[in-house]
């Protein structure tokens, strides 16, 4: 059992508190020469009629220690609990060292799909896309970690009206001839520009002779939807140009999704949607256009146009439903920004009242905004230029910044891991909810809490490891326990025995963050014992013990690394 529980549960036997509430109690104190938890007495000093140190003193010598705990002892108004530090080293580093890296844990207890990133594509992959890119593949990754069974999405927008103003650009101004990504966009943004002038009466002279955008736009649509062949034509060149796009970009992030199944894929399902949305009796009607009053709050949602047309909505109803009956999940994760919070009440609202079991299964997972995702004059950043200018960025930060240099080393192979550590450890730097603002100079610094300070940090111990060798010193798992007692190895064991949990906040929250603060306190932790945790130049033993130690938390570091997408360095 879980130790902290283990003790709320001793404490409660012995004072008659509630166990949750004890366990809501408990605190780690200040410093781990006072103990690993403290519980404070304050609460017990009404009932019992009795100053807080004095309860404390009592309770210290009537309390009886659950497993794995060497004392008690009372400071002030506190109990202060202390575990068995060569026991507690021993299970941390026997987990660590035998699991020979892999720390999966084997039973799988749930099925979830998580889908994530999901750009438009024909759009730009901006900031924002960026974010949910990173939050889903860590998230993917943790869930896995924690033994469950998960099923990774990209629900690519590759369906929808965006597709018609690309065309109509195309029409107006020309298909190009060996086209990229940027281009598409480009075309998409003039078409949409110029639908807001032709909106709003205020068209420019050259444009007077254009026809109606918007109109052009929802034609298209409407054809394709049909099966037009031109129309799907069409499409088909703009998906292909996206996905080449994409998967260099996914590559570059280190990502690989299970299924990448855009809206486009629904498309065949669209029309037993709309029978059952109709069999179901709930089915409304407002200005000729079908879908639902949801009430005051959320509002009349349609579902399908005046002319037929599918809408967002209808393409997620129809992917919610196939994603229950193809994978039997218990949860399906939506890793998608907090602008579509309304879109996606709407969506599980819509399921209630349907009655559809997905409904109990989908959990939005919101982020927030990003500065910097759009430039001054409005349009999205796009993300390639962004990375880009991060390799050139990040070789120029290390050539600066570590000044001395392991021989041989490749600094352009350097220089990508840290732009992409960078990056993904930024992004984890805030918990989800909050708006950021991402900076390269404050990402790549090697001092901060950044991505490089941790890859730096495993290259170190790295760098230790192998000059431990040189002296014939090697990890050993049956080292001598008593012999990393002392305060500093224990500081290193007590970080290394905190893994778990933070796992779990990560689990309990959606985020990252939980496992990138980690990380850090780990990492630094780590970095300010190599003075009092000599390895070379000690008695066999305990350079051996101090090693292994060592060896553990490289091996944690690395493992973690991993989870938050930050590639692992090792050396540099
Ligand atoms: N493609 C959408 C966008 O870029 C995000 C899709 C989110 N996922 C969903 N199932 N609706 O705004």
């Amino acid at each position: 059992m879980d130790r902290k529980k283990a003790l709320a549960e001793s404490i409660s036997k012995e004072t008659n508190l509630d166990p949750e509430q004890v366990l809501s109690l408990i605190e780690r104190p200040k410093s781990l020469s006072l103990g690993d938890y403290a519980f404070p007495c304050f609460l017990l000093a009404k009932e019992l009629k009795k100053a807080p140190p004095a309860i404390a003193s009592e309770l210290a010598e009537s309390i009886t220690l659950p497993e794995g705990f060497s004392g008690v002892t009372a400071t002030g108004p506190y109990l202060n609990f202390a575990l068995d530090r060569a026991l507690l080293a021993d299970s941390v580093i026997s987990e660590i060292l035998e699991g020979n890296g892999v720390e999966n844990k084997s039973e799988k207890s749930e099925t979830i799909v998580i889908e994530y990133s999901s750009p438009n594509i024909a759009k730009n992959f901006h900031m924002g896309n960026l974010r949910t890119t990173l939050i889903g593949h860590s998230l993917d990754q943790i869930l896995r970690a924690q033994g469950h069974n998960v099923i990774s999405v990209n629900h690519l927008g590759d369906w929808g009206t965006q597709f018609g103003f690309v065309y109509a650009g195309c029409e107006l101004w020309g298909k190009p001839e060996d086209p990229t990504v940027d281009q598409l966009v480009e075309l998409y943004v003039k078409a949409n520009t110029l639908r807001k002038a032709q909106d709003a009466g205020e068209v420019p002279s050259e444009d007077q002779d254009k026809p109606d955008v918007n109109a052009m736009a929802q034609e298209y649509f409407r054809k394709l939807e049909a099966g037009d062949e031109d129309a799907t034509q069409f499409w088909n060149w703009c998906v292909e140009i996206s996905n080449l796009y994409l998967d260099k970009l996914y590559g570059r992030l280190g990502i690989q999704f299970d299924f990448t199944l855009g809206e486009s894929f629904y498309r065949d399902q669209l029309e037993g949607i709309e029978q059952y949305l109709r069999d179901s009796g709930k089915l409304e009607e407002s200005r000729g256009d079908l879908g639902m009053d949801l009430g005051k709050e959320l509002g009349f949602v349609r579902i399908f146009t005046k002319d037929g047309r599918s809408l967002y909505i209808t393409r997620d109803i129809a992917a919610a439903i196939y994603r229950n009956d193809t994978y039997a999940p218990d949860k399906i994760l939506y890793v998608v920004g907090n602008q579509q919070a309304l879109h996606f009440k709407q969506l599980i609202e819509v399921l209630k009242r349907l009655e559809h079991p997905v409904a109990e299964k989908i959990i939005h997972v919101p982020y927030g905004w990003v500065q910097g995702q759009r430039t001054r004059g409005g349009s999205a950043i796009n993300l390639s230029t962004f990375l880009t200018e991060a390799h050139s960025k990040a070789l120029n930060a290390y050539q600066n910044e570590v000044t001395v240099k392991p021989e041989g080393v490749d600094e352009n192979l350097v220089a990508e891991a840290v732009a992409i550590g960078a990056m993904y450890y930024y992004y984890f730097s805030q918990s989800n909810p909050k708006d950021m603002t991402f900076t390269w100079e404050k990402a790549l610094t090697f001092q901060g809490d950044t991505g490089p300070y941790l890859q730096y940090a495993l290259a170190r111990l790295n760098s230790i490891e192998r000059k431990a060798e040189d002296e014939e010193i090697n990890a050993d798992p049956a080292c001598n326990r008593e012999l990393i007692a002392d305060d500093a190895s224990y500081e290193i064991v007590s970080q290394l025995a905190q893994f778990q949990d933070a796992l779990d906040y990560a689990e309990k929250d959606y985020d990252p963050h939980h496992v990138a603060t980690y990380l850090l306190s780990l990492a630094k932790t780590v970095s300010k014992s190599y003075k009092a945790l000599r390895v070379i130049g000690e008695e066999s033993e305990l350079a051996t013990a101090r090693l292994t130690l060592f060896a553990a938390a490289k091996q944690r570091l690395k493992y973690g690394l991993g989870l938050i997408g930050v590639p692992p360095v090792e050396r540099m």
